[in-house]
């Protein structure tokens, strides 16, 4: 069922209006969730990602960090009723039609509910390989960056060229290319229209119990850890 299919086809003009990629189905349940929003559950044990991220990186950013942006964002939709039916993916999709008081919190913790829902399920947990990008995925590297270890650079390169707080992306763009990106915050791609299909958190929360200030470590270890089926899952 596509994402926004109770959605009057007007409703999403400007930069949403012919970006069909919008109107797919959804890959990533939580840009389905609606008010109240849940944390969604992590799939695995924290020390599962180790050795790339200990069990008290992954505990402090899923239970506090985490946590602490489900809850601030249904806080603040409290007061927005009318706000309610709409899901997370179509809040972020279409952040300027709200009432302005609701878009800061939407922006700030709805795109961190979502980003960080991602980049759990993205990590490849316990004797789990990763894999290598296949099907349609593997086809979109292909072509936008000629092999994986370009997109993975790439991905690297922005990642380790973010000044402060920030993620590093790869996005799938409303004329279905892959990119990636650099966005501020905890900016989710969805409020340029753009589809998250892999995300590096650079927050130094995400990494410093670990690797103190050594960002690059962490992102070779994340990038080495990437479950690719899962976010092939992403752009089919
Ligand atoms: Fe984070």
């Amino acid at each position: 069922m596509p994402l926004l299919s109770s959605t009057p086809s007007t409703f999403w003009t400007g930069p949403f209006g012919d970006g069909t990629h919008l109107y797919r189905p959804a890959p990533d349940v939580v840009l389905q969730q609606k008010y109240p929003f849940v944390l969604p559950t992590l799939g695995y044990e924290t020390n599962a990602l180790m050795p790339a991220l200990n069990a008290a990186t992954v505990e402090a950013h899923y239970r506090s960090v985490h946590a602490s942006h489900v809850q601030a964002l249904n806080t603040a939709l409290t007061a927005h009723p009318t706000l309610h039916e709409y899901s997370l993916g179509q809040l972020l999709m279409g952040l300027r039609r709200w009432p302005e008081a609701a878009r800061a919190p939407i922006r700030e913790h709805g795109s961190a509910h979502a980003n960080h829902a991602l980049s759990w399920k993205v990590l490849a947990p316990g004797a789990a390989t990763a894999t290598a990008p296949n099907g349609r995925l593997g086809s979109m590297i292909t072509r936008d960056f000629e092999t994986v270890d370009a997109c993975k650079a790439a991905l690297r390169e922005a990642a380790l060229g973010i000044e402060g707080n920030g993620w590093a992306w790869l996005v799938k763009t409303a004329t279905n290319r892959l990119a990636v990106r650099t966005l501020p915050n905890d900016d989710s791609p969805l409020l340029d229209g753009e589809l998250p299909v892999l995300g590096i958190d650079v927050w130094e929360h995400a990494y410093r119990r670990m690797y103190q200030t050594q960002r690059a470590g962490y992102v070779d270890a994340v990038l080495a850890r990437i479950n690719w089926d899962v976010v092939g899952a992403q752009v089919e």
